[in-house]
C-alpha cells in the first residue's frame, strides 16, 4: 500500500515562534514543530511536507494543489482563521481532509480569536494543546 501523504501548512506569524509572545505560544520554534511531526510521521510510516507563509493567496494556492497530491492537511492558518473567507472557500473547493489547529485556546483569549471562520470547512478542529495538536492530527488522518 502506498505511503500517505500528509501536509502541514502554517499561516501568518508562525515563522517566528519561539520568539513570539512565548508566554502565549511556547518556546518551541516552527522548525522544533517541524522536527517533532517528522519523527511522529516516521514512526507512523507517513510522508509530510512542511509549508509557511504570510501571504494569503500562497496559502490558498497550496490547498488547490493539495488536490491529487496529498491525502489530508494539517493547517493552523493563524489569524486568517478569524477572517479569511478566501481561505474558507478554498478548504471548501477541494476534496482533501482539513484539520485546523491552534497553538493556543483560542477560546480564553480576545473575543476577536473566538470565531473561526475556516473551522466550519474542516473536518474538525484542535485548540489549546501546544504543538501536540499537530501529532494528534497526524494520527487522526492516518487513522481515515
Ligand atoms: C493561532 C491563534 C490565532 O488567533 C493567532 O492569530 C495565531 C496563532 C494559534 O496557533 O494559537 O497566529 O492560530
Amino acid at each position: 500500500m502506498k505511503n500517505k501523504k500528509i501536509l502541514i501548512i502554517n499561516g501568518p506569524n508562525l515563522n517566528m515562534l519561539g520568539i513570539r509572545e512565548p508566554e502565549i505560544y511556547g518556546k518551541e520554534t516552527l522548525e522544533d514543530i517541524y522536527t517533532k511531526i517528522k519523527s511522529k510521521a516516521d514512526s507512523l510510516g507517513v510522508e509530510t511536507e512542511f509549508f509557511q507563509s504570510n501571504i494569503e493567496g500562497e496559502i490558498i494556492n497550496a490547498i488547490h494543489q493539495s488536490m491529487n497530491k496529498f491525502d489530508g492537511i494539517i493547517m493552523n492558518p493563524g489569524a486568517f482563521t478569524h477572517y479569511s473567507y478566501a481561505i474558507r472557500d478554498a478548504i471548501s473547493s477541494i476534496n482533501v481532509p482539513v484539520i485546523e489547529i491552534h497553538l493556543s485556546n483560542i477560546h480564553k483569549r480576545e473575543e476577536f480569536r473566538h470565531r473561526s471562520v475556516t473551522a466550519p470547512a474542516c473536518v474538525g478542529q484542535i485548540c489549546g494543546l501546544g504543538s501536540n495538536g499537530y501529532i494528534y492530527a497526524l494520527e487522526e488522518l492516518c487513522n481515515e
